[in-house]
């Protein structure tokens, strides 16, 4: 379970499942870069009975949340587009530092928005040093989340900061359309979102895959930049990839000029945009469980649990493929006081600033 706290903080404790390194990445990572596209992990405590972070607190949760859940609709195509651009800004950060860190999990559950829907890359747990010296890539296991990992990748173990580049493509193609990445529930053909949208994304057919909660909000060029970005983001060969430091340029230029519009029409109710549509019940599903941000992160992260996600696609990786299926429980913590009191020791940490 997961709420605020009233000191704007988040507190999540990690279960005893949780895999030492996946969380030593989190505090080697979070702990040491700061950026204003990067969550800011406040402390952290680590022993043998207690595995706890401290974050700040991202008001409006993630960008699945904002983009899926029918409770959160108010993703407006500017809104949309600013939060690729930050995201950009964040994987570009981590691209460009002076040791290059391939962040490995780029996915709209690790895309945090606060109040104000800027947006943060979280959960650094899968996150890996890029190559060094003369090494064209990282050898590793091959990590990730189902239809976001790169082709090559998933293949070949050879890890690039291009890998991410294909999973930010997944993320911006999923902005666009307004469908997961992979969604059982839909005809097969449809199953793997890149697979079915990214042959329409060069042609005249793609505004009719857009996000029709969308419609109106943009002009037909812009849209066809942006799918175009996504195409390019999305290819096969990682070299026909764009890097991230282009990719923040395209963003930046197709930063709507009519946000303003747009917000006015969202606050006057004008418009075809629904707002905080009363979420339709699910037969047999708890009331409570469109909120649990737990349950959702479950279902989404752990691929035995959800039944969407039991047969394999062809296009799914071999079995081998060892997805990140983190069993944590979110646990809240009501303040520091309350921290204290269970005699947790917090380390704080020391960030270097970023840009
Ligand atoms: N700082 C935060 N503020 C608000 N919500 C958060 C924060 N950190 C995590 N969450 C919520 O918890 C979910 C899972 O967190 P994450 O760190 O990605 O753990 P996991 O390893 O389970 O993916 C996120 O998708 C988000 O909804
Ligand atoms: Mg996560």
């Amino acid at each position: 379970m997961e709420t605020a706290s009233t000191h704007g903080y988040l507190m999540l404790t990690k279960s005893n499942h949780c895999r030492n390194e996946i969380l030593q990445a989190e505090v080697n990572y979070l702990g040491q870069l700061r950026h204003p596209n990067l969550v800011k992990l406040i402390g952290y405590c680590c022993d043998d009975h207690h595995r706890l972070l401290v974050y700040e607190y991202m008001q409006s949760g993630s960008l699945e949340k904002q983009l899926f859940s029918r409770v959160c609709n108010t993703l407006t195509w500017s809104r949309r587009m600013k939060i690729a651009l930050d995201a950009a800004k964040g994987l570009a950060f981590l691209h460009t530092a002076a040791r290059q860190i391939i962040y490995r999990d780029f996915k709209t559950s690790n895309i945090l928005l606060d109040a104000d829907f800027n947006a943060k890359l979280s959960d650094f747990g899968l996150a890996k040093d890029g190559p060094m010296g003369d090494q064209t890539h990282v050898s590793t296991r091959v990590m990730g989340t189902y239809g976001y990992a790169a082709p090559e990748y998933v293949m070949t173990g050879h890890l690039t900061a291009r890998s991410d580049i294909y999973g930010f493509g997944v993320v911006l193609l999923e902005m666009l359309i307004g469908r997961r990445a992979m969604d059982k529930s839909r005809p097969s053909r449809e199953h793997n979102l890149v697979e079915w949208a990214r042959p329409l994304l060069n042609h005249k057919k793609l505004l009719r895959i857009l996000d029709p909660r969308m419609e109106g909000q943009y002009s037909t060029r812009t849209a066809m930049k942006v799918a175009s970005l996504a195409y390019q983001c999305l290819s096969q060969n990682p070299k026909g990839r764009p890097d991230m430091s282009q990719v923040v340029e395209i963003l930046e230029a197709v930063q709507t000029k009519g946000e303003n519009q747009e917000e006015a029409m969202l606050q006057s109710g004008s418009g075809s945009i629904t707002l905080f549509e009363v979420p339709k019940q699910v037969e047999g599903t708890p009331k409570n469980e469109a909120h649990s941000v737990k349950s959702r992160s479950e279902r989404y992260n752990t691929p035995n649990t959800n039944k969407h996600m039991n047969g394999r696609h062809k296009s799914e990786p071999p079995k081998e493929f060892d997805l990140y299926s983190p069993s944590h429980t979110l646990d809240l913590m009501k303040d520091e006081n309350q921290l204290q009191e269970s005699e947790v020791r917090i380390h704080p940490v020391k960030q270097f600033q970023g840009e």
